[in-house]
C-alpha cells in the first residue's frame, strides 16, 4: 500500500486528479471506477478543469460507479446518477453511452446486479477504481459484516452510514436504507485502487485500514490483500496512522526517485 500525505483537501484534490489524468493520457479507453461522496468531488472539479484547459479527452473513457441508492430515480437530486452528472460528466466529454451507474429502480436487484458484473467483465475489467471511505472503515456501501468475496448485490446500510449520510438528505428519516453496491471482491478485481479520505472524522477508519488486522468488519481493510492500492490522505485523515513517518520518507525517496528519472530523460 502506497500511503501519500498532502496538506489539506485541496492538495488530494489535484493529487487524484494527477493519477487518474496520467492514467487517460496513456491509455484513453481506460475504465475508470468512480465514487460518489463529498471526499472526490474536488477531484472531479480538478478533472474537469484538466478538461477545460488541457484537453483531457474522456470521449473513449468508460465508467463505472460504485453504488447507488435504492428507490431513486436518476433525476433524483440525492442519487448518486445525478450526483456524477452534476459534478462530473457534464462538465466533460465522456460518453453518456459510456457512464454505468446501478440501477436503484430495477425491478429485479438480483438480475440487475449480475449483468453490471457482466457489463465491467465486458468491457475488459476496471482500470482504476477510485474510492472515498465511510466513517466505520466501508467502502461503497459494503458496511461492517459485508464478505470480503462479496460481489455487486443489495445491501441494508448501517444507522452510522444513515446519520452520516443524513447531511445530503435534510433527515435520517429520508436516506434510503437499501443500496445496490459493487462487493468487495467486485472492488479487488480492480487493477489499481485509489482512495481518498479528507478530515479528522475519517483518522479512526484509516488507521483500521492500513494499520488493522484485515476483517469484515473494516471492509476498506480488505485493500491490504491488494498489490496496487494507492492512499491519499490530508494531515487530519492520516493523524492517527502510527508508521505516519516511515510513508513520509518512502514517498521522499519515491519523489527523488521520479526526479532522477526525469533528469536522465
Ligand atoms: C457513502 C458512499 C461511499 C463514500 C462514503 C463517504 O457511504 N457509498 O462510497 O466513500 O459515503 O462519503 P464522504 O466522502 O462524503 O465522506
Amino acid at each position: 500500500m502506497r500511503v501519500i500525505v498532502e496538506s489539506d483537501a485541496a492538495a488530494v484534490s489535484r493529487r487524484a486528479a494527477k493519477f487518474i489524468a496520467a492514467l487517460v493520457r496513456r491509455q484513453p479507453t481506460c475504465v475508470l471506477g468512480l465514487a460518489t461522496g463529498g471526499t472526490p468531488q474536488g477531484t472531479y472539479q480538478e478533472l474537469a478543469r484538466l478538461h477545460r484547459d488541457e484537453g483531457l479527452d474522456f470521449s473513449r473513457v468508460v465508467s463505472f460507479n460504485l453504488d447507488e441508492y435504492v428507490g431513486l430515480a436518476p433525476t433524483h437530486p440525492q442519487s448518486y446518477r445525478y450526483f456524477m452528472q452534476e459534478s462530473f460528466f457534464r462538465h466533460v466529454n465522456i460518453d453518456a453511452r459510456n457512464t454505468h451507474v446501478p440501477d436503484g429502480r430495477a425491478l429485479d436487484f438480483e438480475a440487475h446486479a449480475q449483468q453490471y458484473e457482466r457489463q465491467i467483465a465486458e468491457r475488459g475489467g476496471i482500470d482504476l477504481q477510485l474510492l472515498g471511505i465511510g466513517t466505520d472503515g466501508h467502502i461503497a456501501f459494503n458496511e461492517p459484516g459485508s464478505s470480503l468475496g462479496s460481489r455487486t448485490r443489495l445491501k441494508m446500510l448501517t444507522p452510522e452510514t444513515l446519520a452520516d449520510n443524513a447531511r445530503f438528505f435534510g433527515s435520517i428519516e429520508a436516506v434510503p436504507r437499501l443500496a445496490v453496491t459493487m462487493g468487495v471482491g467486485t472492488i479487488l478485481e480492480s487493477r489499481q485502487c485509489l482512495l481518498l479520505a479528507v478530515g479528522e472524522s475519517k483518522a479512526q477508519a484509516i488507521r483500521d485500514t492500513v494499520e488493522g488486522p484485515v476483517t469484515a468488519q473494516v471492509t476498506a481493510s480488505a485493500l491490504q490483500l491488494h498489490r496496487d492500492v494507492i492512499m491519499v490522505l490530508d494531515e487530519p485523515a492520516a493523524s492517527k496512522l502510527a508508521r505516519l513517518g516511515y510513508y513520509r520518507e518512502v514517498e521522499k525517496a519515491q519523489a527523488e526517485l521520479e526526479a532522477a528519472g526525469r533528469a536522465r530523460g
